[in-house]
């Protein structure tokens, strides 16, 4: 069954259009070896939940954001910022699904907070990164922070298809 992302995006046609763009083997040796329509983020309907939550004139942080997908949730806040240091195993490159509004960096979150501060008045999200570290500071440095880590007992809730 796809994923309320994969049938959001492919709703449009643009969103069609970036989606096939990011999956084309050309640009994106071996994506679909870890992504497919089931499971475009590994939280499942989190960050839909949370794009309705934050107010739309707020700068979005999305530390470990993966191939960002979930950048269309945030397409029509300020802005969209990922964070994250993932290199393509094969090519040594990611195409990352981009909306008019992301910024990509490549770096990792201890990177990021040696370099940047975050806009007042932003959101951090931290969804399903594994660095305890990376999590300790996005807390530490963010305001308005959602960091979420689950090891344990609620998996099947979290994977749970079809947002009902
Ligand atoms: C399991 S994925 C989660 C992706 C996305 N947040 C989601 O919920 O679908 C974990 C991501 O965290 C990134 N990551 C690991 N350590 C990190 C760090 N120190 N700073 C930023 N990103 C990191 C990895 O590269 C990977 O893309």
């Amino acid at each position: 069954m796809s994923s309320r992302l994969y049938k959001s995006i492919t709703a449009t046609e643009a969103g069609k259009e970036l989606l096939d763009y990011v999956f084309d083997d050309k640009n994106n040796w071996g994506i679909s070896a870890d992504v497919n329509s089931d499971c475009l983020a590994c939280g499942g309907d989190t960050y839909e939940l949370l794009a309705k939550i934050i107010p739309k004139n707020r700068v979005v942080y999305d530390f470990g954001a993966a191939y960002g997908f979930q950048a269309w949730w945030f397409r029509h806040h300020r802005r969209y910022i990922a964070i994250d240091p993932f290199d393509n195993p094969f090519t040594g490159e990611t195409v990352h699904f981009r909306t008019d509004n992301s910024i990509w960096l490549k770096m990792t979150a201890q990177e990021f907070f040696k370099k940047f501060t975050i806009e007042e008045d932003s959101f951090a999200i931290c969804n399903y990164v594994p660095d305890e570290e990376a999590q300790r500071l996005v807390r530490e440095n963010c305001h308005n922070v959602f960091n979420n880590y689950v090891t344990g007992g609620d998996c099947k809730a979290i994977f749970k298809r079809g947002g009902k």
